[in-house]
């Protein structure tokens, strides 16, 4: 099924986790991918692994800083101009910090918020012309199930992607006539860069962890086993993400989608 023979795809995080995972699904289905990151050994995994799935011409990285007014609006007229326009763009890049709140720095807060909401905000912004262009645009931003569900010593990352989720639904209704669609996804316990390493405080207190355990029998049957036990692959958003990319999503915007295994239920 080549859902995305002659789209043009900008993916950010693609060094990694679902942005790589998403990136290879894409090339998978006919995609031509610009895969974006700030982790150039990352990209170039992720380039070697593209070579499996895809022709040479199909995949090309870019280093892009999210956080980066300028290293955005560089990246993305980059990709505009070697994809020859754009259809999609995955917003993929972002970064976890924990803590316990009242410890927190206004520099960490800053990072997070910089990164994970401003971030998404520029790439939105710079790649919007381009959309529209295209008639058929669609966005996907990555939000997280801390965004709608309490998730102990992550203030900032919470606020930053129910910043994103917000955020989704205004772009959705004030660019629907140009033909664009926004959706996000909302991922929990999924095995990933973020996942194996999430820097929790030592003395947390895991009784507060109420909603972390899939409920949904996982199958590894796709992919490697993930690193962390418990958690599904990075593909298993990323077969979510082509969906909502495709016209098999034409008719979803304005919203975000849980792909959790269950594990807010
Ligand atoms: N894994 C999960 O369970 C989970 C849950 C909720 C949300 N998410 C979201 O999914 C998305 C993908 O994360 P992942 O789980 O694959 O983690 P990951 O750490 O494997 O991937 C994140 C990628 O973002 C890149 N990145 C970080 N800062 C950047 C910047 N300033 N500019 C460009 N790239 C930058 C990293 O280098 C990395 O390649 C993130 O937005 C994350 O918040 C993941």
């Amino acid at each position: 099924m080549n859902r995305f023979d002659g789209r043009r795809v900008l993916v950010t995080g693609a060094a990694s986790g679902i942005g790589r995972a998403t990136a290879l699904r894409l090339l998978s289905e006919g995609a031509t991918v610009v895969g974006a990151d700030v982790s150039s050994d990352g990209l170039a995994a992720t380039a070697q692994a593209a070579a499996d799935v895809a022709e040479p011409d199909q995949f090309v990285s870019r280093a892009i800083d999210i956080g980066d007014e300028a290293s955005v609006r560089d990246g993305v007229a980059f990709a505009t101009h070697h994809l020859g326009g754009l259809d999609v763009l995955v917003n993929a890049a972002g970064i976890l910090r924990s803590g316990h709140t009242e410890q927190v720095t206004l520099q960490e807060w800053d990072q997070i918020i910089r990164i994970n909401l401003t971030g998404t905000f520029l790439m939105i912004r710079e790649s919007l012309p381009a959309l529209i262009d295209c008639g058929r645009g669609v966005i996907v931003n990555f939000s997280s199930t801390s965004a709608s569900f309490a998730h102990p010593y992550m203030a900032a990352y919470a606020a930053s992607k129910g910043g994103i989720q917000s955020m989704t639904h205004t772009i959705a209704l004030e660019f629907a006539k140009q033909g664009i669609r926004a959706v996000s996804v909302a991922p929990g316990s999924i095995s990933s860069g973020m996942t194996s390493a999430p820097g929790l405080p030592e003395d947390s207190d895991v009784s507060l962890f109420t909603k972390m355990q899939p409920v949904v029998r996982i199958e590894h049957a796709d992919s490697e086993p993930p690193a962390v036990p418990g958690m599904a692959g990075p593909e298993k958003v990323a077969g979510v993400v082509a969906m909502l990319a495709s016209d098999d999503g034409a008719f979803i915007s304005g919203t975000e989608v849980r792909v959790d295994g269950g594990s807010h239920l």
